[in-house]
């Protein structure tokens, strides 16, 4: 098929570069005359494992093309928006990048060309992308039996670090249409990654939109929830760990996503949560569960915070070590990690931090620019040395089995925070050092 993407972040270039991986002729649109040259050239602005591959091939075979221009648009049979929601101010999804390329397309596209909107958006914006789409074909003063708007909301679910895998296998694919014959060209796009295990699921627009806010809210509510029973766990000497393997047991709560650790974050979880609640609001729909959940995830940052200024009686004139920087493993994306707050607070409670990531050390350069008690080091044993406590933030495999022993001949003052569960606090204290995991026994 002839495939249009608009848009080149993280949704956009997977979904391109995957499609043109499946033999499509993709062409990908993004207004950032930059972003584009380096994308030609096979250079991906952000860290994904496997996609710069996957991009070099895609251009290298001429199966994938760049644009800056919407013009070349009018070869598509199928147009991909993926351009940012960002949050506003109040918190609302800003539309103006998604209606911006809504219109720029409706005035290039062929009339018959598929919609398929797939940033995350509020529910009804596949109904006013395909209104727009309409005004723009109508001022081409296309004849009326021309202008059958098809717009598909087509969320998308892959996960940062893992986003070509999850792309190319799919747990469900989503599909919303207003006509169900809009779902036959969907359907057979999406055939070669479609699984016996994969579901996929043909539904109208508005819920196709909503089960997007939907799911990330369930996910983010989950890790909200589990980090309170550790606060609760830590409070009462029980041992989440072992609380956790009960909750996974149960089939009707399952076992992912419950591992407790520093709170989430990431450019999803904290952004769709509040648009939703915004959304609720608007429609005059009480969420208050909705409302609660980014809350509560804040006060678990700052938690942790508390919990080392305790433990080292008191955060002023102390070094801390930072191991991790971005929101997850296998990303290099700080957009609302847990290490933003962490060191701010840090940072304000007159500490200096020495901190060390595999990955987000430009991006973190590039955040604590102007923060001068922010040291960012050449590897985690740099960041270690002299500091007076040392804070795990991202389960990098990078960080699963340090040399504790040697640690315990840097690190000063021989404490551990274990951010995320990733050591047992029985081989962190064999090095002589102090450990404190998150709601675990023992751990003071
Ligand atoms: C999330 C969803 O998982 C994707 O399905 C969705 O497509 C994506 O948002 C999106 O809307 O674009 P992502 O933000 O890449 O994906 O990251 P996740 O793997 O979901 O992790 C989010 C945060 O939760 C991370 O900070 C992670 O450390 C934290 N987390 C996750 C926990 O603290 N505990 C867990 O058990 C799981």
């Amino acid at each position: 098929m002839r495939i249009a993407v608009i848009g080149t972040g993280y949704v956009g270039l997977v979904t391109a570069a995957c499609l043109a991986q499946a033999g499509h002729e993709v062409l990908a649109i993004d207004r950032d005359a930059m972003r584009v040259q380096m994308l030609h050239d096979g250079q991906v602005p952000f860290y994904e494992p496997g996609l710069a591959g996957l991009v070099q091939q895609g251009v290298g075979q001429g199966r994938l093309r760049f644009e800056t221009a919407m013009a070349a648009v009018s070869m598509a049979q199928l147009a991909f928006i993926c351009v940012g929601t960002p949050p506003r101010p109040d918190g609302a999804a800003d539309m103006h990048q998604l209606f911006d390329a809504a219109r720029e397309l409706a005035a290039w596209m062929a009339p018959d060309c598929l919609v398929v909107q797939k940033s995350t958006a509020p529910i009804g914006t596949a109904d006013r992308v395909a209104a727009a789409v309409q005004d723009g074909l109508a001022q081409r003063g296309l004849a009326r039996e021309q202008q059958r708007v098809r717009v598909a909301a087509n969320p998308e679910f892959l996960r940062e670090g893992t986003a070509v895998r999850d792309f190319g296998e799919p747990d469900r694919v989503v599909i919303g249409v207003e006509h169900v014959d809009d779902a036959r060209l969907l359907r057979e796009l999406y055939r070669p990654f479609v699984s016996q295990a994969t579901q996929l699921l043909v539904m109208d627009r508005r819920s196709a939109e909503l089960a997007k806010y939907g799911a990330n809210s369930m996910l983010a509510a989950r890790v909200a929830l589990i980090n309170e029973l550790a606060r609760i766990a830590q409070a009462t000497g029980a041992d989440i760990e072992q609380v956790r393997a009960v909750l996974g047991s149960d089939p009707r709560i399952g076992p992912q996503f419950l591992a407790a650790g520093c709170g989430y974050g990431g450019s999803c979880f904290p952004k769709d949560v509040q648009a939703l609640g915004v959304l609720a609001d608007c429609l005059g729909v009480d969420v208050p569960m909705l409302h609660a959940i980014n809350g509560s995830n804040e006060l678990h940052k700052r938690h942790l915070v508390e919990r080392l200024s305790q433990a080292l009686g008191g955060l002023a004139g102390r070094t801390v070590a930072i191991w991790g920087l971005s929101f997850k493993p296998e990303t290099d994306d700080l957009r609302e990690a847990p290490s933003r707050t962490v060191i701010d607070l840090v940072v304000e409670r007159g500490a200096c931090v020495q901190a060390f990531d595999p990955a987000a050390m430009q991006a973190a350069a590039r955040v604590w620019a102007d923060v001068p008690q922010v040291r960012l080091c050449e590897s985690p044993m740099h960041a270690a040395r002299d500091a007076d406590a040392l804070v795990l933030l991202t389960e990098w495999a990078h960080f699963r089995e340090p040399d504790f022993a040697a640690l315990a001949r840097s690190l000063r003052g021989h404490l551990v925070l274990d951010g995320r569960n990733l050591w047992r606090a029985a081989q962190v204290q064999a090095a002589g050092l102090r450990y404190l995991g998150v709601g675990r026994p023992g751990s003071e």
